[in-house]
């Protein structure tokens, strides 16, 4: 994607579930179209498929495991998540953590069904290390900030700013976003002005009285 995006991670809030996370990627959708801004939806596993074919803006998996298909049991494969009509997926949440040798598995076997990687990570040292697999986001979250009030743009703008500066040093062809605690229009702004290509957010749209003015005031800064 050229432009920056906003990708709104619906975890596994209660908030996500059935018609309420319709109603969420629907204002995702919404607001992309009013503003023209990439908005992304990753529904919950079970949502996925249903919402990908119901809404005409972007969605994603919120994990992908390091598996082939096969004879494997609750297992999320790439070619499951293609396959439900998803165009990306996040792969190594904090709240999702994989080996560094399954990410690799995780991001070829993406490229391969050619699905958008989105690879999460904690500090500066562990982006470096994503980006030695080319996927084409990497987005840097510390988790303590996660699901706080204080955005990573404000509680450590450093570790956007390096994590932007050491990822382009290793391969310049991945973006950046970063996420923990972002909530509004100025977190957003921050993190362009550090850089990055975008933000991933969850709490703030998610557990929002109105997930559309929410989106509508992040989208804004873009
Ligand atoms: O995946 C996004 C995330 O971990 C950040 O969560 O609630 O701080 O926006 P939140």
């Amino acid at each position: 994607m050229d432009t920056p995006l906003i990708v709104v991670n619906f975890k596994a809030y209660e908030e996500s579930d059935g018609e309420r996370g319709i109603s969420l990627a629907r204002a995702c959708e919404q607001v992309s179209e009013e503003t023209g801004v990439a908005i992304i939806a990753c529904p919950t596993p079970a949502m996925l498929g249903r919402i990908a074919h119901e809404i005409a803006s972007p969605v994603w998996s919120q994990h992908v495991d390091a598996v082939a298909p096969g004879g494997q049991t609750g297992h999320v494969t790439a070619q499951s998540v293609r396959d439900a009509g998803a165009l990306g997926t996040i792969i190594n949440h904090s709240e999702r953590r994989m080996r560094l040798a399954d990410i690799g598995f995780v991001v070829d076997a993406c490229k391969a069904l050619e699905l958008v990687t989105c690879v999460c990570t904690n500090t500066v040292d562990v982006s470096r290390a994503a980006a030695a697999f080319s996927p084409d986001y990497i987005a840097i979250e510390p988790p303590e900030l996660i699901g706080g009030d204080i955005s990573v743009t404000t509680a450590d703008p450093g570790i956007v700013s390096k994590t932007v500066e050491l990822v382009e040093a290793v391969d310049p062809s991945v973006d950046v976003l970063c996420g923990a605690g972002v909530k509004n229009a100025n977190d957003v702004s921050k993190a362009i002005e550090l850089g990055a290509r975008g933000v991933l957010l969850a709490s703030g749209v998610v557990k929002s009285p109105d997930p559309k003015r929410t989106l509508t005031d992040l989208a804004s800064a873009i």
